[in-house]
């Protein structure tokens, strides 16, 4: 089947995919029309047997999980969110980050147990109850899509759960960072059965960007 001698990449719309499709073009993996600003949902080369597929950041996990796509990048964090299972090939070094608690400045409690049974709103519910559990602490979870800091700001939550990249969303919402949860980079992701069946072109590409990295 012609079929399994394509790859299909996923790629995160958003903050990661300029530096991922800039570094998977390094390799030569690329294909023409692959721009942020596309509106087109897959992007195939054909001579490169290479298909792209450009989704909503959290749902990278979901189609490699599933094998919608053999390979893809996204963020630890949003790995550990999804629960899916697969496998991890490589730490790209790129878009780095961390999920943190944040507090607006003027209502900080002096300890962090003060906040138990508060309410955290946040995007990365499973991350945020590892954590306050791990810490014996019960919370309210309120799950978020977007714009996290405004939780707190407008009275819907006494709290946040969310990531900081340059901490300038936090700075211009008067939130302050309490205490730093996991620390995040892209990863290069595959689907177990797909890593087995193509297994050299997946293999090859891991050698290639893993030189390329070293640098
Ligand atoms: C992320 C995150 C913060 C912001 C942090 O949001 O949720 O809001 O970036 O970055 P900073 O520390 O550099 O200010 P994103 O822009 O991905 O959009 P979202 O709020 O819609 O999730």
């Amino acid at each position: 089947m012609e079929e399994k001698n394509f790859i299909t990449v996923a790629l995160p719309k958003g903050k990661l995919f300029k530096p991922s499709a800039e570094l998977l073009n390094q390799i030569g993996w690329t294909a023409e029309g692959l721009h942020e600003k596309s509106r087109k949902l897959i992007i195939t080369n054909e001579s490169a047997r290479l298909k792209f597929i450009i989704t909503k950041t959290a749902d990278v996990p979901t189609y490699v999980e599933y094998g919608a796509a053999d390979i893809g990048i996204i963020g630890k964090d949003v790995i550990v969110e999804s629960g899916k299972d697969v496998y991890e090939l490589l730490d790209l070094g790129f878009g780095k980050c961390h999920l943190m608690m944040a507090v607006p400045k003027d209502k900080k409690r002096p300890r962090l147990e003060d906040y138990a049974h508060t309410r955290v709103a946040t995007k990365f519910p499973r991350l945020a109850e590892n954590f306050f559990a791990a810490q014996g602490m019960q919370m309210e979870y309120i799950k978020l899509n977007g714009s996290i800091e405004l939780g707190p700001i407008v009275g819907l939550s006494e709290s946040i759960v969310d990531i900081v990249e340059t901490g300038t969303t936090l700075r211009e919402n008067n939130l302050e960072e309490i205490v730093t949860i996991m620390d995040s980079t892209a990863r290069l992701i595959a689907n177990r059965v797909s890593y087995k069946l193509k297994f050299a072109r997946i293999n090859s590409l891991v050698d290639d960007l893993a030189k390329i990295l070293s640098r």
